[in-house]
Parts: structure tokens; sequence; C-alpha cells
């Protein structure tokens, strides 16, 4: 038996539940990639505040060199957010041979393909599950289940926060302002909401599904957001009485004219499908000229769904290590590679 050692960097929500799973599931991992995963140190903000930590033995610190640098440490398991300074650490750990996990859409979406430039050349490995519709392996059916087909199109709803503010408001008559707190107090929402509120975090995710989807560059500011903060209870009601739910929806289309995406809240005659996903649950159709329609669908944010797919990425990961395939798992993506300015 191998033992694996895990750094990870965050331990908030979804790491906590990371270290949740890694201990209930134990056994069950072991068994199927003969690995035992031992988490040797968390990066946090503040190593004083008390919390439930993966052994007595893990140490807590706010130096990211106490992880990245320490040569016992195979893989980083990124899970506390953040763009270009977390961008800087796991380049930094990728020089020293580390494979990553990252839940980070924000990243994988605007430095996607500096660091899968940088894992190739240091022959580690890069997955990224959780980054889209938390705990619905979708990323996965799009590269492996659907690779033998021709994506055309892929529309749903990626973001669990505000699609659980859409509900309450419907079904509860919940003002915003507290079911955004709520959302944010189940552990749903970005650290900054507005990324959530304002369509953002629904386009990082919309354009990695392009990108991966549609095997061709596509940037974060060409599409088209429109978030949810002007919708208004009266809003809600009166489409409830003409027959219709409003729901943030992401369309993300490739035909003759080429790529297009978009998020915005949209009105969808209640018997649609996607009218009955509610609270934090996400649902994504992905259309194939081959396979026709599929949906995909399930809990897209908070802690264990979302550990749940970290911690899938890592088995993922201690295979790859056992068969000696690291780096190598998929071709590489075609993140784009210079952010240009929206043409106006
Ligand atoms: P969170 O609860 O706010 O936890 C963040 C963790 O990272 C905390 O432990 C925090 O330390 C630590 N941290 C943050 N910035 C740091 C820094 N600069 N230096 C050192 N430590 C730092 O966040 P989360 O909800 O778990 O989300 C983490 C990541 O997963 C984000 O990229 C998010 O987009 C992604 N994600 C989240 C969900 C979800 O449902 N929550 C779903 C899918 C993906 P302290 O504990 O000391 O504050
Ligand atoms: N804030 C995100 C959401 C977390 O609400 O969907 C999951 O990516």
């Amino acid at each position: 038996k191998q033992t694996i050692t895990v750094g990870l960097l965050g331990l908030g929500t979804v790491g906590s539940g990371v270290v949740e799973i890694l201990h209930d599931h134990k056994e069950r991992i072991q068994h199927k990639t003969g690995c035992d995963v031992t988490i040797k140190a968390a990066l946090v903000n503040d190593p004083s505040k008390k919390r439930e930590l993966p052994t007595s033995s893990t140490l807590l610190t706010d130096r990211h060199e106490d992880i990245t640098n320490d040569p016992d440490i195979d893989v980083i398991v990124e899970v506390m957010g953040g763009i270009d300074h977390t961008f800087t650490i796991l380049m930094e750990a990728i020089k020293n041979g580390k494979h990553i996990v990252t839940a980070n859409k924000d990243l994988i979406a605007k430095h996607g393909a500096e660091l899968f430039e940088a894992c190739q050349e240091n022959k580690c490995d890069l997955f990224y599950e959780a980054s889209v519709a938390g705990g619905i392996p979708v990323i996965r059916s799009i590269m492996d289940g659907l690779s033998s087909d021709r994506i055309t199109k892929m529309m749903g709803i990626v973001n669990g926060t505000t699609n659980y503010i859409m509900t309450k408001m419907a079904q509860e008559g919940v003002d915003f302002d507290s079911v955004l707190k709520e959302a944010q107090d189940l552990g749903f929402a970005e650290a900054d909401p507005t990324a959530d509120v304002d369509g953002l975090d629904a386009a990082r995710k919309m354009t990695i599904l392009s990108i991966l989807g549609f095997s061709m560059p596509y940037q974060l500011e060409d599409v088209d957001v429109k978030g949810i903060r002007g919708i208004s209870l009266e809003d809600i009601k009166y489409a409830e009485e003409l027959g219709y739910r409003i729901k943030l929806i992401g369309i993300a289309e490739n035909d003759e004219s080429g790529v297009s995406v978009s998020v915005e809240p949209t009105l969808l005659p209640i018997h649609h499908p996607l009218s009955s996903v509610n609270d934090e649950y996400n649902a994504v159709y992905v259309y194939g000229d081959a396979i026709g329609e599929t949906m995909f669908y399930g809990p897209g944010a908070g802690k264990l769904p979302t550990a749940t797919a970290v911690v899938s990425d890592l088995i993922a990961v201690l295979k790859n290590i056992r068969l000696g395939t690291t780096g190598t798992a998929y071709v590489q993506p075609q993140f784009p590679t210079q952010v240009k300015a929206k043409q106006q």
C-alpha cells in the first residue's frame, strides 16, 4: 500500500467536507486506489481559529510555502478561492512537481491555459470537476462520456446561490437580502456573493463548459451576462400568475456563426423541467449530434456534494500515480492564453 500525502489550501466549507469524506470513506478509497491518504498540512487565513482538524498531527499554517515547498506533499487540493494570488501559489507548487485538484472556477476560467501548460511540462495532473455544478460530474461526462460526439449546445442552471434565492423568493415570498444571507450561512455563496448575484460565477462556469464541450478557446469577457439583482418579488409573482418561472439560465451554443454564450434571468414555462430545479440544485442539458439530448442534475453547491467531486478528482490523481500516467489524463483543453477586451 502506498501513502499519498496531501496539502490542503483552504479549510472552509469545501475543505472541511474533503476532510470529512477522506475520513468517512477511508477504507473505500484504500480499496479503490491501493493508497492511504494523509493530510499533512492545511493553509488558512487564521491558524488560531478553532476547527475540526483532519488529524492532531495536521499542521495549520498561514504560510503557503509550508505546503508548496514540502517535498513530502504529493497532491495539493486547492479549496480556498481567489484568482491571481492562488494562481501564483499553484504555479510554484506545480514547478515543485505537485499534482493539483481545485474547485476554483474563477482560477480555471482565467488561468486554465497557463496551469495546464505548467502541468504538462512538469508531468503533473490538474483536475477541476467541482469548478462547475458542484457535485454533478458534468466535466467528466463532457470530457469522457460524450467525447465521441460533437456537442452543439449546453444550457442550464449552474449557480446554486441564485437558484436558492429565486426558489425561496418564489415559494416563501422571502426578500432578496435575507435569503442571500441564508445562502451564505449554508455555505453556497462565494466569498464575495456579488459574483453569484451578478451572474459572473455562472458566466465562468459556462466559459469552462464551452471550452471543454466545443473544444475551442473562449473568453469569459465574451459572455453576455446579466444577474438577478433586478428581479423583485413582484416580478416573480406576476411570472407565476402567467404560468412562468424565472431562472438564471446559462446557454452556450456552437453553430455556423461561431460560439455564443449568455447568462441571464429567463422566463421558463412552469412545466419546463428546469422550472422544477429548486434550491441549490443545478441542471445542465447537453445536446450532441449523435446522442441528442442529455440532462445532468444534482446539488450544485454545498459542503459534501462539492467535496465529493473534489475527492473523486483526488482518487483520479491517485490512480494515475499508481499507473504512472500522471499529466496525461485528457487532451489539453484549449483555454485561451490571452484575455482580449470585449468588443462593444
Ligand atoms: P470558504 O468557506 O470561504 O473557505 C475558504 C478557506 O480558505 C478558509 O479556510 C480560509 O481560511 C482559507 N483562505 C481563503 N483565502 C486564503 C488566503 N489568502 N490565505 C490562506 N487561507 C485562505 O470557501 P468555500 O466555500 O469552501 O470555497 C472554496 C473554493 O471552492 C472557492 O474557489 C469556491 O468557488 C469553490 N467552490 C465552492 C462551493 C461551495 O458550495 N461552497 C462549490 C463549488 C466550488 P480561514 O478558515 O482561516 O478563513
Ligand atoms: N457559489 C457557487 C454557487 C458555489 O452558488 O453555485 C458552487 O460553485
